[in-house]
């Protein structure tokens, strides 16, 4: 099971050897897959999301393959949840090294279709909940000489999509926010950086043909990625390990496209 999650990632190299490391939105898509990496790299783990009962489904199947995890349930948008899910880390293993600023919702519509409540909801997650994880992460990982973010923006946050008026923006937020606290806390051992995946098939875009125009939509973005696929949430994955690992080490404040060559169009 865990294999086939990972896809082409091979046995792990020890890339995030002890490393403590907060993931928010593991229970399903990017989130997840980026869990069983960041384990199989050998890093200890806290998992949080909003869905309680396959989040704890995940964190029973790492630590059979040996992997030392904690779990929070809660929402990223609530102040206290964001500080429970990055304080869980400090008290199980004594400190924090990495954040991976996952967790998000993706409402799809033109400005006509998506309703100021789309708005507020993904301001509040995607845009409010990045903020508040980074914040305590960064006030966490300072005692301890630094470490790494990762957030999660999207070619959405690099470039003008259609059907994206609210989800867009929020992801502009994540790219602002990278290389905003990038430069902030640079000369303090913090690296911010994000990754911009192009279309992934995880849940969320799995579920996009129940949606009015989803199967059309699905068509046409898989048109528009040059190799002519979508991606894998292992390919995301590979992606945030890297960026987190110490092979980044003069990486800050970056926003690497994950997307099939997007962007370079
Ligand atoms: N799938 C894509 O094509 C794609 C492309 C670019 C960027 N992204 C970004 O990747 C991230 C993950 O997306 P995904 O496709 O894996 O989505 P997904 O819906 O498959 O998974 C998102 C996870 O976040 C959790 N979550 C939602 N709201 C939450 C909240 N308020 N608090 C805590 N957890 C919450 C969900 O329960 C879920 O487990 C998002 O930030 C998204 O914007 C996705």
């Amino acid at each position: 099971m865990l294999t086939e999650m990972t896809g082409a990632a091979t046995e792990g190299r020890g890339r995030l050897l002890g490393k403590s490391a907060v993931i928010t939105g593991a229970a399903f898509g990017i989130g997840r897959a980026t869990a069983v990496l960041f384990a199989r790299e050998g890093a200890r783990l806290v998992v949080t999301d909003i869905q309680g009962e396959p989040l704890l489904a995940l964190a029973e199947e790492l630590r059979h393959s040996g992997a030392q995890v904690e779990t929070v349930v809660g929402d990223v948008s609530v102040q206290n949840d964001a500080e429970r899910m990055i304080r869980a880390a400090v008290d199980r293993f004594g400190r924090l090294d990495v954040l991976v600023a996952n967790a998000g919702i993706i409402p799809l519509g033109d400005v006509q279709e998506v309703t100021a409540t789309d708005w507020d909801n993904v301001m509040a997650i995607d845009g409010r909940g990045m903020f508040l994880t980074c914040r305590f992460a960064i006030e966490a990982m300072l005692p301890t000489g630094g470490g790494a973010i990762v957030c999660l923006s999207s070619i959405s946050g690099l470039a003008g999509q259609k059907r994206q008026a609210a989800y867009g923006p929020a992801k502009f937020i994540a790219t602002g926010l990278t290389k905003h606290l990038a430069v902030e806390w640079a000369d303090r051992g913090i690296r911010v950086n994000a990754v911009a995946p192009g279309t992934i098939r995880t849940e969320r875009v799995e579920r996009l043909p129940e949606e009015p125009g989803g199967s059309e939509y699905l068509a046409a973005v898989e048109r528009m990625h040059p190799m002519g696929r979508i991606g894998e949430p292992a390919e995301v994955a590979s992606a945030i390990v890297f960026l987190a690992s110490d092979d980044a080490s003069f990486i800050t404040g970056a926003v690497l496209p994950v997307d099939g060559g997007y962007l370079a169009q």
